[in-house]
């Protein structure tokens, strides 16, 4: 067990708080502050605590260079709004300013660094930054679930030296308990629906779930190499052909383990990825050479319906066909409409794309919890370590 934010004392502290406030940008504004409001529950319980807090996150790829568009200027706007509190936002990266901002703090003021990839130590765990954050605090907090899959200087390279308490925030603590509940006496039946391009970005997750669920329901780019690797011809359809292997032995895996393992019987086909294009849905033997797989079909969604009516536990990750056109979102809306209404089961959404169609539909409400991790609640479900965590102080 890892300490928390309710193991330490913040009165009059200076707190580094390490937050994921990358979010989607357009044209300067915040599309979707999920990420944001989700931390909120951390840092006003800091705030009521009397800690003065110097938040920081990273935004975007920027590889270590200043690059306009993902300053931190958007986010420190949207978290005074979402706190009814000024932000103090440095957009300066020279430490002594930055220093004297921080020590100047009153207990519950607010402060936000600079983009933290501006640095080219973050990515990198470089200890120069790591000691030039940890001098600016006494006590630090990992609210970052999204990144803690990252060996980043402002995630394990802070906690890991040991030189100032470090715990965990509460959405970090919310994420273990609700994505562990697959993964520790889930209530059965379990069953994981995956979707997404690739095999082989899931094939640790696929393993991992094999041991743990009933029924694994594949849809969405990487079924088709599934599909393939059973032998059926898949068209211009995506596919992974190293991971061609792999997916028989997956499959071959999932029915020595007696789990479900259900792939698409029908799909929609276009010849391209285009809205108002051509399509129709065709029987999985059936798919024409010059066409190629973009949703699942009715028939899948049927039987997929089914599997989600009985289950207790369920975990789904991925849209199941390209749900960013309308023509073809049909199979990952009703998968999504599924879980929200025909389903008293435990429902865990995985970040990113299956997030944003629960988002989209107007079921987040729904759903047990939406993970704000992408890549940090698919390697969470592999089983593995992340070092976020794993850093932090144990109880
Ligand atoms: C995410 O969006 O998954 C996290 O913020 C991590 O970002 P990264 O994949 O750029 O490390």
């Amino acid at each position: 067990m890892k300490k928390t934010v309710k193991d330490v004392d913040f009165k009059g502290k200076r707190v580094l708080v390490r937050v994921d406030f990358n979010v989607p940008l357009k044209d300067g504004k915040i599309t979707d502050d999920r990420r944001i409001r989700a931390s909120l529950p951390t840092l006003e319980y800091i705030r009521e605590k009397g800690g003065r807090l110097i938040v920081m996150s990273h935004l975007g790829r920027p590889k270590g260079e200043v690059i306009e568009h993902y300053r931190m200027r958007p986010v420190a706007i949207k978290l005074s709004e979402l706190m009814g509190i000024e932000v103090k936002y440095c957009e300066d990266m020279n430490w002594d300013v930055v220093k004297k901002l921080a020590f100047n703090l009153e207990d519950g003021e607010i402060l936000l660094l600079e983009n933290l990839r501006f640095h080219k130590g973050e990515t990198k765990n470089d200890q120069s930054l790591v000691e030039e954050l940890l001098s600016l605090g006494e006590v630090y907090v990992n609210d970052a679930f999204g990144t803690c899959h990252r060996a980043h200087a402002s995630t394990a390279g802070i906690p890991a030296t040991k030189k100032i308490p470090s715990v965990a925030g509460f959405l970090v603590g919310k994420e273990l308990e609700m994505l562990g509940k697959i993964l520790s006496e889930p209530e059965h039946p379990v069953v994981a629906i995956l979707g997404g391009a690739k095999v082989s970005d899931k094939i640790g997750v696929i393993e991992n779930l094999i041991q743990k669920v009933d029924s694994l329901l594949i849809g969405g780019g990487m079924s088709y190499t599934f599909l393939k690797s059973m032998g059926h011809e898949i068209g211009t359809s995506l596919l992974d052909a190293e991971s061609l292997t792999l997916a028989g032995q997956l499959m071959a895996k999932a029915k020595e383990k007696n789990v479900k393992f259900l792939l698409p019987e029908d799909i929609v086909v276009a010849k391209e990825i285009k809205e108002g294009t051509d399509h129709k849905v065709v029987n999985i033997t059936d798919i024409p050479s010059d066409m190629m797989g973009v949703d699942i079909g009715p028939k899948t969604i049927d039987k997929f319906g089914a599997v989600i009516k009985d289950a207790k536990t369920i975990f789904w990750n991925g849209p199941l066909g390209v749900f960013e056109l309308d023509d073809f979102a049909k199979g990952t809306e009703s998968v999504a409409t599924f879980i929200a209404h025909n389903s008293n089961a435990i429902s865990l959404i995985g970040g990113g794309d299956s997030a944003a169609a629960a988002e989209k539909l107007g079921f987040a409400d729904k759903m047990t919890h939406i993970s704000t991790g992408g890549g940090a609640s698919l390697e969470f479900m592999e089983g593995k370590v992340l070092p976020g965590i794993d850093a932090l102080d144990d109880k």
